[in-house]
């Protein structure tokens, strides 16, 4: 089991960690750390309920403006899949952004995150084609989803 809690600025060095274990092209510390201070960014980090320290499962992070919100990033750990956080961490997301349409890129071969996302009702508006480049040169389309404000939140 985990609990959910807000990413602030201090978690930029566990956010990059859990970042360059689950992409190709991570982003920096450095990143994280202008990104956690933007007014309109906000997020949540899973974190295993127990005993011993605070142990970081996942977390997403997404950007506000008055028209929608733009999911900038999900991710976690590859040790803790297949086990709820993804949903749990797009369920927040929607839950605390229901007033305005919600908008994400994701490649096109990203099976799990489709599917993630189909779930919670995102469905496809547009392709950026050739959009990601990968460590072996080869190129990957992203899909651009969106889901609608005012939808019931079903995950
Ligand atoms: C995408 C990601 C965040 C999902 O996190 P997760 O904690 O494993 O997701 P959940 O356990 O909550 O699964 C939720 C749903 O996602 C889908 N899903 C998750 N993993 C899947 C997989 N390997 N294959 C197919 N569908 C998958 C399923 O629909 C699942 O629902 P179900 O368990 O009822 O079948 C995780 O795989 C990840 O961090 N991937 C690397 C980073 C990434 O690609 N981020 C998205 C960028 S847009």
């Amino acid at each position: 089991m985990f609990r959910l809690e807000h990413c602030v600025l201090a978690m930029a060095p566990v956010l990059t960690s859990i970042h360059h274990q689950s992409f190709d092209n991570p982003w920096s510390e450095q990143a994280f750390q202008q990104c956690l201070q933007l007014p309109t960014v906000s997020g949540r980090v899973a974190i295993a309920n127990g005993n011993s320290a605070a142990r970081p499962l996942g977390f997403i992070l997404w950007q506000r403006n008055t028209e929608e919100c733009e999911i900038l990033t999900i991710c976690v750990l590859p040790n803790e899949r297949h086990m709820g956080v993804g949903r749990q961490l797009v369920g927040i997301c929607i839950k605390e952004n229901q007033k305005v349409d919600i908008v994400l890129e994701v490649a096109k071969d990203n099976l799990a995150a489709l599917s993630l996302y189909r779930r919670s009702n995102f469905t496809a508006v547009g392709v950026r084609p050739n959009y990601y480049k990968r460590d072996d040169g080869k190129k990957m389309d992203a899909m651009i989803l969106r889901r609608p404000a005012g939808q019931k939140t079903t995950c």
